[in-house]
């Protein structure tokens, strides 16, 4: 993304002409972008060689996901819907994690038939329903367990997971448990333990305590785990202030770590592939004077981009034509759905901004467009994607046809 000549231009093409030809609000991705997060991921953690698993909850559109498929990532997937759409896209099976703590038998038994890497498990109900079906099917089922280190990842606490409150995984004790249950299973092979303790971490010291406490913990039971999942999590620069996770950083804590422990890691990043990738431009339908701000009311809503309304997650708004004439009003950017909380930013100092203007909201390639729905029947916007500048449409945008 840069400005020329004051239009902002995506990938060369200037965001003006994509919104004459796809109208708005339209999300738009950066090949470009996503294959530099890609290179750059596996630059930062090569001492590694882990196997990285796209988390495919960020994003599932099937194009994104054949194209990072291509630069060889597996899949983190967390339901079948996400598991079916992953193997479509031509993701091999043994590149591909299944978690969730709510896997039903027909998941389960879905799984199973497609051979994939590992069922990353979360309870010991869900266990033994692995064991009952394996049995089923005359087959040994390879295996992880996540474990809930009760680790603060110092995020938002919504999108927190690895805390003892939190539903995720299983704690220490009934995790040791768990082990020397599967151990002296016929039909499960225990191969992993994984854990993720949430998303959109910045600072290394959470991930530092995670690893310590699989040190310690791996050391209890007394077994050699092949693969060691560490989830995903990795923040990314929303407020455009410099502040990331510190990559090389992490990695060579994992590397200390992998030494004493002899194993494979697995990692399952969304966010850090796939956010700033995309943007979401809109246009703005009415300003309106409020109580001591204008409201810049835009045709896209919280259907499109729920983050900010369900987290009071920050995105960036830039304008698409640039002006140097910046207003002394407070400007609160919603979109038009029937609720208060459908509003993207409040910003001061903005240019001078007029109906029909045209803005973009920046790093929404994450969980941006798989959070989207259809609430105030509001058909979902078009995706497109720019490659080698080519514009690809990747989806197609809802009609009210499809809806009514
Ligand atoms: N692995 C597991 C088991 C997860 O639960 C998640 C995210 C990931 C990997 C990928 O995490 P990432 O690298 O993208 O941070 N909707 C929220 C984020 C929810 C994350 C849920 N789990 C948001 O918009 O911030």
């Amino acid at each position: 993304m840069k400005y020329s000549s004051k239009e902002l231009k995506i990938d060369g093409y200037k965001a003006k002409i994509l919104v004459q030809k796809y109208s708005t609000p339209l999300y738009c991705y950066s090949f470009k972008k996503i294959k530099a997060n890609i290179d750059n991921f596996k630059k930062n953690f090569k001492e590694l060689n882990p196997l990285i698993c796209f988390s495919v909850k960020s994003n599932s559109n099937k194009i994104l996901l054949k194209e990072i498929g291509k630069m060889g990532l597996g899949a983190d997937v967390v339901s079948i819907g996400e598991l079916v759409r992953a193997l479509k896209s031509g993701i091999r099976s043994n590149k591909i994690v299944f978690s969730g703590v709510g896997k039903t038998a027909n998941e389960i038994h879905y799984a199973i038939k497609k051979k994939i890497l590992l069922i990353n498990t979360e309870s010991k109900s869900e266990i033994l329903e692995i064991e009952k079906i394996a049995k089923y099917q005359k087959k040994t089922v390879d295996i992880g367990i996540r474990l809930n280190p009760n680790i603060d990842a110092e995020t938002l606490n919504q999108i927190s997971t690895g805390k003892k409150e939190n539903k995720f995984g299983v704690l220490e004790k009934s995790f040791i448990n768990l082990v020397n249950y599967c151990k002296k299973s016929k039909y499960l092979n225990l191969k992993c333990l994984s854990v993720h303790i949430g998303s959109q971490i910045l600072n290394i010291k959470p991930y530092q305590k995670m690893l310590s406490v699989l040190e310690k913990i791996i050391k209890k039971t007394k077994y050699h785990f092949e693969y060691i999942d560490l989830g995903g999590g990795m923040g990314i620069d929303y407020k455009n202030n410099n502040k990331e996770l510190d990559l090389i950083k992490y990695s060579s804590l994992i590397k200390n770590f992998q030494i004493k422990n002899n194993s494979k890691i697995i990692f399952e990043p969304g966010r850090s592939i796939i956010g700033n990738s995309g943007f979401l431009i809109s246009k703005i339908v009415y300003i309106k004077e409020g109580h001591k701000k204008d409201f810049i009311i835009l045709d896209a809503a919280m259907n499109d981009l729920m983050r900010p309304a369900l987290y009071k997650a920050t995105h960036r708004i830039i304008p698409v034509h640039k002006k140097n004439n910046k207003t002394k009003k407070i400007y609160e950017f919603v979109g038009p759905i029937c609720e208060s909380t459908d509003k993207f930013l409040t910003i001061k100092n903005f240019q001078k901004l007029y109906e029909k203007d045209l803005i973009a909201i920046c790093d929404v390639g994450a969980y941006g467009m798989s959070l989207s729905s259809n609430y105030n029947l509001r058909p979902k916007a078009m995706e497109i994607l720019i490659k080698n500048s080519e514009i690809k449409i990747i989806s197609k945008r809802q009609t009210l046809n499809d809806l009514i």
